[in-house]
């Protein structure tokens, strides 16, 4: 059995592909994508910065060519992500002089970029994430370029832009630390005010870029919950489970209680320790099983990633360690606890 046989009747189970697995390179990981998963994500080719890297100019090469690997597979395409502060480009924000444009040229040019790029797939990109991360922990807005120059409005108007890309195509929030109470309020807050006025959103992303001891997992439940209630489809985005400290979580953890991440970058030269593959597992298990509990409410659970190789945590919250955040070692193969999910 695979992981999409085993949750068919549940969820969608889904991936990020880079750039090797989009062009057929990693061929190791292309063949557990189409064998393992029914969804796919961009990892970074549908971002601005790579779509628009300069005003006019799109580069839709590696993203056409994504989007064909989805069709070809017969696998659910969610393009990730259309409005976000980072790895967007600079010059959207800017003008010939270097300083910020006016809220009426910015509005244009989120407007063309969301056209061109959602007009583009219209009818083949069945979901997008339209706004991604514009909320703080403590539920306020982040002070991005779009909001300074816009207002709160750019949240709106991107998916009002989207919408008239593509009328079929489902419309997604997308953010991380779903777990904290301040967020998931802002987040609902922001959510109602949206549907109040009319405007079309059909989801919620939860990234779930998670620890072996954060987030406390009762306050996910409670944020699924939470945005269940505003009868949207949820979905776990971005998942994947680190094992090594970050400098804000490593407080009470267990496995890593006397670890300085400044000085000992790779803890496991010789791979994970039995008790923090264990923890690892339950870790796991215990996220999955939570789902599995909440499959009315939960349409999609995205990997962030195939194989642990890839992991973009190798590289964040510090750059140059050797994480083992995903389901499949760094030798593409099905990690013990893959076992237990298909179970
Ligand atoms: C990350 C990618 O995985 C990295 O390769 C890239 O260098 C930076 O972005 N939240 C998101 C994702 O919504 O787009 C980010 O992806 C991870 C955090």
């Amino acid at each position: 059995q695979t992981l999409k046989q085993a949750l068919k009747d549940n969820f969608a189970i889904g991936t990020a592909m880079n750039a090797w697995q989009i062009t057929g390179r990693d061929t190791a990981a292309t063949r557990i994508i189409k064998e393992q998963f029914n969804a796919i994500v961009a990892e970074n080719c549908m971002k601005s910065g790579r779509l628009q890297p300069e005003e006019g100019k799109f580069t839709f090469e590696l993203a056409d060519q994504f989007v064909e690997f989805g069709e070809q597979n017969d696998i659910l395409i969610n393009g990730h992500t259309l409005i976000w502060h980072s790895q967007a480009p600079r010059w959207f924000f800017t003008d010939e002089e270097g300083q910020d444009v006016s809220r009426e040229v910015l509005i244009e040019r989120m407007k063309k970029h969301i056209h061109t790029v959602v007009g583009r797939y219209k009818g083949r990109v069945a979901t997008w994430d339209v706004v991604n991360e514009a909320i703080l922990d403590d539920g306020s807005y982040r002070e991005s370029k779009f909001y300074q120059i816009i207002g709160e409005d750019f949240i709106k108007l991107a998916f009002l832009f989207a919408h008239e890309a593509d009328p079929e195509a489902e419309l997604y929030y997308n953010d991380y630390s779903m777990a904290e109470p301040g967020k998931r309020e802002g987040v609902v807050r922001m959510v109602k005010k949206l549907q109040a006025e009319g405007v079309k959103i059909d989801g919620i992303g939860m990234q779930g870029h998670i620890g072996l001891h954060h987030p406390e997992i009762r306050e996910f439940e409670k944020s699924i919950e939470a945005f269940a209630d505003l009868g949207v489809e949820v979905m776990v985005t971005e998942l994947d489970l680190t094992v090594l400290p970050s400098p804000w979580d490593d407080q009470g953890a267990e496995v890593s209680k006397n670890f300085d991440y400044e000085d000992k970058m790779n803890p496991f030269p010789d791979g994970l320790p039995d008790e923090v593959v264990d923890a690892f597992n339950a870790r796991y298990l215990e996220f999955f099983g939570l789902f599995l509990k909440h499959r009315d409410k939960i349409s999609r659970v995205t990997l962030w990633g195939v194989a642990d190789q890839h992991s973009w945590r190798n590289g964040w919250p510090i750059r140059g360690r050797t994480d083992y955040p995903l389901l499949f070692d760094r030798d593409n193969k099905a990690k013990e606890v893959v076992s237990h999910i298909i179970q």
